[in-house]
Parts: structure tokens; sequence; C-alpha cells
């Protein structure tokens, strides 16, 4: 069982990569973006909550975000391992995801995690936003989603350094050459866990 944690800051290429990931090791993909993105768009009542958040380029609240994923951890628990991309972004979403796969005896494998400049985030993010119509694609709330992953998500690097599951990963090359670097990683990981 693989358990990935794709890392990085808003416009990093977790996404990007996770496609790749998917198709190479069929993995479920959670992004817990997407499925807040999908409620917003169903009208519900979590995504109209969701959505004052993510317009303004906060987080969500844990409590939210936390229930969401339980859920889905339950139901696709016998898969060959999960790749988390947005998800954990606070300390204690980490936590929790640590608590709720142990409970169904799994571990996370490794985490990934993407460096980018801040500079070449904004590049990327403003010239999405021109094409994805993405309300939080746009130059001010791009600056916020940036302050708030360096203020409450990064130190998420720390807590996983101590667990010796964080991999650095140069995310500014391109898109195949990152996914070169994360095969690397991915394929020792997998030969480890066979021999
Ligand atoms: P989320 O949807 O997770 O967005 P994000 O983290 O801001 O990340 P992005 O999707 O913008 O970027 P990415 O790293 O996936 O990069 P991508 O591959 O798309 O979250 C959105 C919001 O939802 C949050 O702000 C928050 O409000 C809320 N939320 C989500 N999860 C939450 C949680 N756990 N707790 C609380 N709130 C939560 O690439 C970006 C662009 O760059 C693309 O145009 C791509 O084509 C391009 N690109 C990719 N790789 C390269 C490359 N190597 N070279 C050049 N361009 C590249």
């Amino acid at each position: 069982m693989l358990n990935i944690v794709i890392f990085g800051a808003p416009g990093s290429g977790k996404g990007t990569q996770s496609e790749l990931l998917i198709r190479k090791y069929r993995l479920k993909h959670v992004s817990t973006g997407d499925l807040l993105r999908a409620e917003i768009k169903s009208g519900s009542e979590l995504g109209k909550v969701a959505h004052q958040y993510i317009s303004r380029g906060h987080l969500v609240p844990d409590e939210i975000v936390i229930e969401m994923l339980e859920d889905l951890i339950k139901r696709h628990s016998s898969e060959k391992g999960f790749i988390f991309d947005g998800f954990p972004r606070t300390l204690s979403q980490g936590k929790s995801l640590n608590d709720k796969l142990e409970k169904n005896g799994q571990t996370i494998s490794t985490v990934l995690s993407l460096d980018v400049d801040d500079e070449e985030l904004i590049d990327r993010l403003v010239k999405r936003g021109q094409l994805s119509g993405r309300s939080d694609d746009n130059e001010q709330v791009i600056k916020s989603r940036l302050s708030v992953y360096h203020e409450q998500t990064e130190p998420l690097k720390d807590f996983y350094a101590k667990q010796n599951k964080l991999v650095s990963i140069p995310g500014k090359g391109t898109v195949e050459e990152v996914f070169k670097s994360i095969e690397e990683v991915i394929d020792h990981l997998k030969n480890g866990q066979n021999g």
C-alpha cells in the first residue's frame, strides 16, 4: 500500500503531478480543493461556507475538511493507496491524517514537497487565471494564498521531517523532469516494500 502526500505551495504542481502519479501507480486521488470546488458547484450548504474562505484565499476550517476526508478514507480503504493533494494543510490536519490511517492499519509512505519560488508560483497562477476562471486565481487572492501557505502549511514540513517522511523535489523544471524525480522516489519505496 502506498500513501503519498503531495505537498507544496499553490501553483507548485501538486494537481499536475498527481494526474501522472494516478496513471502510473493506480492510486486513489484525494484533492480537497477539487472536493470543495465540487461542493461549491453543487450549491450545497458546505459549498456555500467553503466559498467564503476559498474566494479570499483563506483555509476552510479544519473540522469541515477533516470530516470530508474521514468519510473518503473509509470508503476507499481497500484500494492500492492514496495520493493526498492539498491535504494536510495545517498541523491539526496532519495529526488527524496520521490517526485516521493508523485506525485502518496504514501509514503515510512519503511526503513529496514540490519546491518552487514564490515569483514563479505567482507567474504560473496569474497565467492560469486568465484561462481557468478559478475565482482564487487573481493576483490579490494568490498573494493571500501564498502567505497562508507560508504561515499555516509550511510548518508541516518540520512535522514530517521529524518522522523521516519528507522528500524535497525541485519543482521548477518541466512537468516531465519533476515527474522523473518523483518516480525515482516512489520506485525506490516500492522496491523497499517488495524486498
Ligand atoms: P487547492 O485546490 O488545493 O489549490 P492550491 O493548493 O492553491 O493549488 P493549485 O491547484 O492552485 O496548484 P497546484 O499545486 O495543484 O498546481 P497545479 O498542478 O494546478 O486549494 C484551493 C483552496 O481550497 C485553498 O486555498 C483553500 O481555501 C481550500 N482548501 C483546499 N484544501 C484545503 C485544506 N486541506 N484545508 C483547508 N482549506 C483547503 O499547477 C498550477 C499551474 O502551473 C497550472 O497552470 C499548471 O499547468 C502549471 N504547472 C504545473 N507544473 C508546472 C511546471 N513544472 N512548469 C510550469 N508550469 C507548471
